[in-house]
């Protein structure tokens, strides 16, 4: 959630230490600092709001020191002042710290009785009175971390530098990813592998528990248990992912516009193109014989999930079981021995998820995730990770990755259909066909920006914007309203459109945009009459659909064709009209697109 980098230098490291936390900004940018080692003692800067401030503090008070660590934050404990920014110190020890740690109230209160004073709302802070009151016990470091270690609760990541140590860092790793990076005489520590791209592509990624002891020379890894251990050095590939915005104004369009050749991209990894077949990797268990999916994800990836649901059951006809990871997690369900549960994640890091994945593997579930980051802890922690082929994303609002693993889901419920004989030759190639004529079709209506933008002005005259959909196209309908909510801040909800009546109608009146997903399926029928339901109320119909908006029967302010095709890909379809609609009503809203208020890419706290 927060992003933290070090690093052991042989120059001063401020300039290198920021460069590195601009491209962790993706996992928070409430506030950022640096602390380094200057002449023996520690040094820090920082600065509310995002990284350009923390620029601008470098330029008048610049830090030398050849050794330092970062933090880009997004706040948990504590407003997001300058006061409570990372890194935290006193004068032995300083820290910066991604998740949480439990049990900071009764460490503070254990630390407060023997004289330490806190000066922030943070949990972090606790984490330094108790290095440090080891070292005023006489403990070195390494020891006085290692017992910091044990008492710690909680899923966090630590980076820490002392006073008097030039040629010391110790990173730890319990539940928050964390890259150790091998340099020339030099070493690096970073939240993932892409913050230290431009300085090396030797990384070690530290196991669950692992804490280690960096020099210039390299790193002594070592188990919470403290045994040391060897973890494997890795090339990483996160170099040739180093993106920028191309001609677009915002990382979101340029992800939007990604589209076609990204999901061509994901597509073909599980389709054979040249028979028209499907060619699904092994998931470790017999589909023909699979009696349920358990599915659970967060957010937009939960909403493709849903989806999946619907694909899998129609097609495939094996129950789902769906929930978001952060109710599914604590809910606990019962799980039927031999059962394949299935997680999604841009990130592949949201704790929820990942707690929810490893609550089904010890239910003896099969684990298969579909996960963007190869190297993430749910891609590492399942029996079989299902790559989206999407590149990275940067914009906070998720675009391409949600049409991305909407195409993973399609081959799964097409492969799961073949295994159990729902799916026949036949039905098989209609489906695959549609898959295929997806990325050209998104293509075609990306070229529409104008019809989209012209809606937009209309929605971002709304207090509030109601999202309908029915059947596979309900989830569109929550994704349409997270998707607008998270950039323009208009208040907006989606509703099954059925369960209209049942409440939500008391909203519609002349003010309130109703946006309808209704490709023209066997349920377009059914969804007008909601529409003129709607319009009987004097509501505004926004319709996305394939069918002409002569067969509603009322008045629609505004059509957003998708192309005429299968059904079965509607959802891929529906999402381009969803995500420009979002994209430009920010735009003219004139809100901050890529890094919307208190979100961050990469949720890996609770
Ligand atoms: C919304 C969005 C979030 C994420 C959610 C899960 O646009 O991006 O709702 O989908 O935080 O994140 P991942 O997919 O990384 O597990």
């Amino acid at each position: 959630m927060c992003g933290i980098v070090g690093i052991l230098g042989s120059k001063p490291v401020a300039t290198d230490l920021v460069d590195a936390l601009r491209r962790l900004e993706y996992r928070g940018y409430d506030s950022a600092g640096i602390a380094t080692v200057e002449n023996g003692h520690l040094e820090r800067r920082r600065a509310e709001g995002k990284l350009r401030n923390l620029e601008g503090r470098l330029l008048t008070e610049p830090l030398n020191g050849h050794t330092g660590i970062g933090h880009t934050r997004w706040a948990t404990h504590g407003k997001p002042t300058e006061r409570n920014a990372h890194p935290h110190m006193s004068p032995e020890v300083s820290v910066v710290h991604n998740g949480i740690i439990e049990n900071y109230r009764e460490l503070k209160a254990e630390l407060t009785a023997k004289g330490h004073t806190f000066e922030t709302e943070t949990d972090t802070e606790a984490v330094v009175h108790l290095i440090t009151d080891g070292m005023r016990a006489g403990l070195g470091p390494k020891e006085a971390v290692k017992a910091a270690l044990d008492r710690l609760q909680g899923a966090f990541a630590l980076g820490i530098i002392f006073a008097g140590h030039d040629d010391m860092m110790i990173a730890a790793r319990q539940g928050s990813p964390l890259a150790l990076g091998h340099g020339k005489g030099e070493m690096y520590l970073g939240s993932d592998a892409i913050a230290l791209a431009p300085f090396t592509d030797a990384i070690t990624y530290l196991e669950e528990g692992d804490w280690a002891v960096l020099t210039r020379e390299g790193a002594d890894i070592f188990d919470r248990a403290g045994a040391k251990v060897s973890r494997p050095r890795v090339k990483s590939v996160a170099s040739s992912l180093l993106v920028d915005k191309g001609n677009h104004r915002h990382f979101m369009a340029k992800e939007i516009h990604e589209q076609p050749e990204v999901i061509s991209h994901t597509l073909s990894n599980y389709l054979d193109l040249s028979t028209g077949g499907i060619k699904f990797p092994d998931l470790g268990i017999d589909l023909a014989n699979v009696t349920r999916v358990t599915l659970s994800a967060c957010g937009t990836a939960y909403y493709a999930g849903l989806v999946g649901k619907y694909w899998i059951e129609r097609y495939a006809r094996v129950p789902v079981e769906i929930d978001v990871a952060s109710e599914m997690r604590y809910r606990e369900p019962p799980l039927l021995p031999g059962g394949l549960a299935l997680f999604v994640s841009q990130s592949g890091e949201t704790a929820d998820t990942l707690a929810t994945l490893r609550y089904c593997k010890a239910g003896g579930q099969q684990i298969a995730s579909i996960v963007n980051v190869r190297t993430s802890t749910i891609a590492r922690e399942s029996h079989t990770a299902l790559p989206t082929l999407a590149g990275p994303e940067i914009g906070v609002a998720s675009t391409k990755a949600f049409t991305c693993q909407l195409s993973v889901l399609a081959c799964l419920a097409i492969a799961i259909g073949r295994a159990r004989g729902t799916i026949d030759d036949k039905l098989q190639d209609e489906l695959v066909k549609a898959l295929t004529e997806v990325p050209r079709h998104i293509s075609t209506m990306l070229r529409n920006e104008k019809v989209y933008e012209d809606v937009a002005h209309a929605l971002s005259h709304a207090r509030d914007v109601i999202y309908l959909g029915r059947g596979v196209s309900f989830p569109l309908a929550l994704e349409g309203a997270l998707k607008l909510k998270e950039i323009s801040y208009i208040h907006a909800e989606g509703y099954a459109a059925g369960e209209l009546k049942h409440g939500p109608i008391a909203l519609i009146d002349e003010a309130v945009p109703v946006v309808v997903v209704a490709p023209d399926d066997e349920l377009f029928d059914k969804t007008v009459s909601n529409m003129q339901e709607v319009a009987a109320r004097g509501g505004q119909i926004i319709l996305i659909s394939s069918a002409s908006p002569d067969r509603v029967g009322c008045k629609v302010l505004a059509h957003l064709p998708i192309p005429k095709a299968h059904p079965f890909t509607s959802p891929l379809l529906c999402a381009i009209p969803i995500q420009m609609l979002a994209y430009h009503t920010a735009v003219i809203m004139g809100t901050d697109v890529d890094q919307p208020r208190n979100l961050a890419k990469s949720v890996t706290v609770e």
